[in-house]
């Protein structure tokens, strides 16, 4: 089975079996099949945070829970539930649309509500740790459901249980986000997003301005993976320790760094470019023009292999010049 339509880097890998699941009996019918086969699983959202560098041998599973239902918490805050399979733009403008306030920052973010706790997505001074009340998940071992509440999910930068001592033992069924309904914090500290809406002349901004702002920031910079494959920032932002960075800035005065306690998280993508790397492509992926920290399919026509290999370059040339080593955000598989 061809996954080429079922990863957003458009790279054409093979499934040993696949099944397209639309509820949890079904799900527990494949996890059946795979157990009695002994196939190795994999679950697939949207797609848009793995890069297949071989055939995958075992059972893909790909999760198409759909649903969005609310329940009111109070006069100023509602519950709102969207199923793992609903994509997670379209939740955002559902909300935008009824007026509730907490993911508008989040707004144009591929993949699916399934993966956003995975690694915590976040952009623009966001993360979903700061709306997000409790998940709900099929246990792979007892096939019961269960659920995560907020500090059982360990959330950090890009990172949950469920990347760590989590890892492949659960399945995200739903996820459940309390959202304003009046009153709305509005979060306009990422420089950018005050810089657009300088732009578009909007001085008292609603959560539909910040959307709006986030939008034509994302479109502006960030490829569409319906155009041209990617998976996002391909690397996390590293961070180094405070005098590793104070070291680092005598040499490269320019260097920027967000401090953090003891320790500077630095731009990824700075670090790339000043390697060279921004807009070079090599074969069939390059580094993009306007975001290096986002590897892409340029001629739709490479493998895994060769974008893989293409991270390492990076990896090992930034490595070389300002000894620090990313990691890759993205899933290998
Ligand atoms: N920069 C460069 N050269 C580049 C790219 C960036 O010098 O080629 C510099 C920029 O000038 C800026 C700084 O790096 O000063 C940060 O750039 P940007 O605002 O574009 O954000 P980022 O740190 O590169 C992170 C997230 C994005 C998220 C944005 C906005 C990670 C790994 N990436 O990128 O998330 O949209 O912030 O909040 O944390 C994703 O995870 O897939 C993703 C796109």
């Amino acid at each position: 089975f061809s996954l080429k339509h079922y990863n957003t880097f458009g790279v054409s890998a093979k499934a040993k079996y696949f099944a397209e699941i639309n509820n949890v009996e079904e799900l527990k019918e494949a996890l059946k099949f795979s157990r009695s086969q002994n196939l190795k699983l994999l679950f697939l959202g949207g797609g848009s945070n793995v890069l297949f560098t071989q055939d995958f041998e075992g059972l893909v599973i790909k999760l198409n829970l759909k649903g969005i239902s609310e329940e009111n918490i109070s006069e100023n805050e509602v519950l709102v539930t969207a199923k793992a399979g609903e994509n997670w733009h379209e939740l955002v403008m559902y909300c935008l649309n009824k007026n509730f306030g907490g993911l508008e920052n989040l707004s144009l973010i591929p993949g699916n509500v399934g993966t956003s706790p995975m690694q915590n997505i976040g952009a623009y001074g966001t993360e979903i740790k700061d709306v997000f009340v409790e998940c709900k998940v099929l246990n792979l071992k007892t096939l019961e459901v269960e659920t995560f509440n907020l500090e059982q999910c360990k959330f950090g930068y890009r990172d949950s249980i469920f990347k760590q001592e989590g890892k492949g033992k659960y399945v995200i069924l739903e996820v459940s986000f309390k959202l304003s309904k009046k009153n709305h914090r509005i979060k306009t500290e990422y420089g950018a997003i005050r810089t657009e809406l300088e732009n578009l002349s909007i001085k008292n901004p609603t959560i539909q301005d910040v959307s709006k702002a986030v939008i034509n920031i994302r479109q502006s910079k960030l490829p569409d993976p319906k155009q041209i494959g990617n998976a996002g920032s391909f690397f996390k932002n590293p961070t180094i320790p405070l005098s590793q960075f104070e070291n680092l800035k005598q040499k490269f005065e320019n260097i920027q760094g967000y401090p953090n306690g003891d320790f500077v998280k630095v731009p990824a993508g700075w670090l790339i470019e000043q390697c060279g790397w921004k807009g070079k492509q090599i074969g069939n992926v390059a580094s993009h023009q306007l975001q290096s920290l986002v590897i892409i399919n340029a001629t739709g026509e490479a493998t895994g292999k060769e974008i893989f290999d293409f991270s390492t370059e990076i990896i090992n040339s930034v490595k070389e010049k300002f000894g620090i080593e990313l990691e890759r955000e993205v899933n290998i598989i």
